[in-house]
């Protein structure tokens, strides 16, 4: 992990936040790479889960909402943790992250353990007297349940139907830790699917299904995840059934996503508080109905943590040392770095004109600094896919090198068709 962190740092994936004045608990900045990174992986989330399909649409609702909200979803009341306090060194722990009566820093005396509301408050309004107490939101599913009519009556959809969003949740964790895994601000990637109370164990499992193979074409290995079951005594609130997605960590065994049965406790809780109807009314069986729904709820910042350690790969070659991110292609930040073999004898020309023309169709990087097996090394250790290189055969015949990340094989490519090989083979969507 501590590798991780530092290649993240100091190549620019991820740094923490504030960082000139010391730094902010709980929240990340995305550098260069990273948000290129995160951007492909919400890209191919989107592209699988919404675009290419004929059953979901997309929202996209503030952050903060009526105040209301979250007394009908039940976070006022039930988004709790159960905090205690050392009486030594003062720190605050989850009592379920602990083990034993003692504090774990220091072995001090622990508090009575008490409940401590995990909702990050503001205040919205200009003048004091009028100015209102309310929440950043602490997951994106509850706009998708207070707009299910608008959404309803202004697009054509019929259950069984999803309504899919990416956005900006916060928490305001007690411990947070591991890095992006567990932070204050984070983004989730959710979808709430609308069926029938008969058909939602089948949507459940096919749900699991389609989970499942998304993580696998985003490339994290098989070998690394598993499924974990709630049991009863411990399911949220809202929930009929979960099962989440567990990853591997460097830090042992969490949560990718969750994956719940919430029946139809959110559209009756909403309908309830506001006084409006959030039933569905089936034109071709002429009945109406509350939908029961099942919800795949993943957040971004985890998985990108989850790609960066399953990328993540040390080898020996010649005796040297060799860092290699091995990124899905689709993902990869930069998809190809075109480097001239030598500046000199009108290469970089060649190479400066090939990358300006690459770039308006994929990420791209040029660097002439430096021999070039450094130059591939750099790349690997940022996992760019592709490494092409003008050199003095460019000049005769016009092809260029193209070198492969995990194989380090090369082959020769004429140059008028680079960008097709590329593009072939980095796109989230199918490209003909
Ligand atoms: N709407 C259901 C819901 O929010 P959740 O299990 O609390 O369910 C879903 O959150 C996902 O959001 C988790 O699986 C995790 O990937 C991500 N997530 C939750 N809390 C997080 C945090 N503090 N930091 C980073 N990601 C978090």
């Amino acid at each position: 992990m501590e590798k991780l962190v530092s290649l993240c740092k100091r190549k620019g994936f991820i740094f923490q936040s504030s960082g000139i004045y010391g730094g902010i608990n709980g929240c990340w900045d995305f550098g260069p790479l990273g948000v290129e990174l995160k951007r492909n992986l919400k890209e191919h989330w989107w592209y699988t889960f919404v675009l290419s399909r004929d059953d979901m649409v997309g929202l996209d609702a503030s952050i903060i909402m009526h105040p209301q909200v979250w007394v009908a979803s039940g976070h006022v009341d039930e988004f709790h943790d159960i905090l205690v306090d050392c009486k030594e060194c003062k720190k605050r722990f989850r009592q379920d992250h602990i083990e034993g009566d003692r504090c774990p820093e220091c072995g001090g005396e622990l508090s009575e353990p008490r409940a401590f509301n995990s909702m990050l408050r503001t205040r919205m309004g200009v003048s004091e007297d009028t100015a209102v107490e309310t929440y950043l939101r602490p997951e994106t599913c509850q706009s998708i349940f207070v707009d299910f009519k608008e959404v309803c009556s202004s697009y054509r959809v019929k259950i069984p139907f999803g309504i899919a969003q990416i956005g900006k949740s916060f928490r305001n964790e007690v411990n947070p830790r591991n890095f992006i895994f567990r932070s204050r601000e984070f983004e989730q990637m959710e979808i709430e699917f609308f069926c029938r109370e008969e058909e939602a164990a089948a949507w459940f499992d096919r749900w699991r299904q389609e989970i499942w193979n998304w993580y696998r074409d985003i490339g994290l290995r098989e070998e690394n995840m598993r499924w974990y079951e709630h049991p009863k005594e411990t399911l949220a609130h809202y929930s009929r059934r979960t099962v989440d997605v567990e990853y591997e960590f460097p830090f042992g065994w969490g949560e990718l996503q969750g994956l719940a049965n919430r029946g139809v406790y959110d559209l009756s809780q909403h309908s309830r508080h506001s006084g409006k109807d959030l039933s569905f009314f089936d034109v071709e069986k002429n009945e109406r109905y509350v939908p029961t729904v099942i919800e795949p709820s993943a957040g971004a910042d985890r998985t990108v943590l989850a790609i960066l350690c399953d990328a993540y790969h040390e080898e020996t070659v010649k005796d040297e040392l060799r860092v290699v991110m091995r990124f899905a292609p689709k993902l990869a930040p930069i998809k190809a770095a075109v480097l001239p073999l030598v500046k000199k004898d009108g290469l970089a020309e060649i190479a400066v004109d090939l990358e300006k023309r690459l770039r308006r169709k994929f990420t791209t990087y040029y660097d002439h600094a430096g021999a070039i097996g450094r130059r591939y090394r750099r790349q690997d250790e940022i996992g760019t896919p592709f490494c092409i290189c003008v050199d003095h055969q460019t000049k005769e015949d016009e092809t260029v090198t193209v070198r492969h990340r995990d194989s380090m094989e090369q082959e020769r490519v004429a140059m008028a068709e680079v960008d097709a090989y590329v593009l072939k083979r980095v796109s989230i969507r199918d490209v003909c």
